[in-house]
């Protein structure tokens, strides 16, 4: 899967000017799910104008009651409403500025499911963390508090993005070993926990992703595609990720 995270970027005439170009870059890709999360109010201009083509759309947060007096939030079946199949939880910018916790990424998975939407549920460690020998505890605590608590059949139906928050927007990436060695103490934990899934799900990387880095990322074969930020605004650049 390769996954493109708008961010707070475009407005729909933006959008719908993405996708002029991009649709017919892709049109003949069939080796991997391509996905865009635009903000929520693109989603109607993103959904017509990806009708009928390989590209799927998705969000980047939502809340986890289906409705109610929750000023600003918006639920998993409102965003389904939409046509969107995808929604991006727990990334870390959610994490650092509002307040999201492990225990408020398994609501939100849950409630994604319960919507009928797939999870790109984000885990990564700061450099902080990194650099005081912590990642593997930080990636086993976010995984334990976080996505243990799906039953087999949810988690079943999750998709992982590993993203180190020191590599995001930043031009920072992993090193591809780095990553990979991530992806393997991740894998390790869904194998504790959920057994042969462990090999079946998904692992995107996030963190800088470009054209230029693309290469070497997807040579691990830990690593099974990318969610990307800065470099997925740009048709031509996201296109050529995608078809790498
Ligand atoms: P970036 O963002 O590619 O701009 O680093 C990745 C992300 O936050 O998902």
């Amino acid at each position: 899967m390769m996954a493109g995270n708008w961010k707070m970027y475009k407005t729909p005439a933006e959008t719908k000017a993405f996708f002029d170009k991009f649709v017919p870059l892709v049109a003949s890709s069939s080796h991997c799910e391509i996905v865009i999360c635009p903000s929520f109010v693109n989603l109607e201009t993103a959904i017509a104008a990806t009708s009928g083509t390989n590209v799927g759309i998705g969000a980047q947060n939502l809340y986890w009651a289906k409705e109610g007096a929750f000023t600003g939030e918006i639920s998993g079946p409102m965003i389904k409403s939409t046509g969107a199949s995808y929604v991006i939880v727990g990334h870390s910018e959610r994490r650092q500025f509002f307040g999201e916790t492990d225990a408020t990424v398994l609501k939100r998975t849950i409630a994604a499911l319960e919507a009928a939407l797939t999870p790109i549920v984000c885990v990564g460690e700061l450099l902080a963390e990194r650099e005081s020998g912590s990642t593997a505890a930080v990636l086993s605590r976010q995984f334990q508090d976080g996505i243990a608590g799906l039953t087999d059949e949810q988690f079943s139906k999750i998709i992982i993005a590993y993203e180190p928050v020191w590599a995001i927007g930043t031009g920072k990436v992993a090193t591809p070993e780095m990553a990979a060695d991530a992806h393997r103490m991740i894998r390790a934990e869904i194998q504790s926990k959920f057994g042969a899934a462990a090999q079946s799900t998904r692992i995107l990387y996030g963190g800088s992703v470009k054209p230029d880095n693309i290469k070497g990322l997807m040579a691990q074969p830990e690593i099974d595609g990318g969610l990307v930020g800065g470099a997925s605004l740009d048709p031509v650049s996201f296109a050529s990720l995608v078809n790498f």
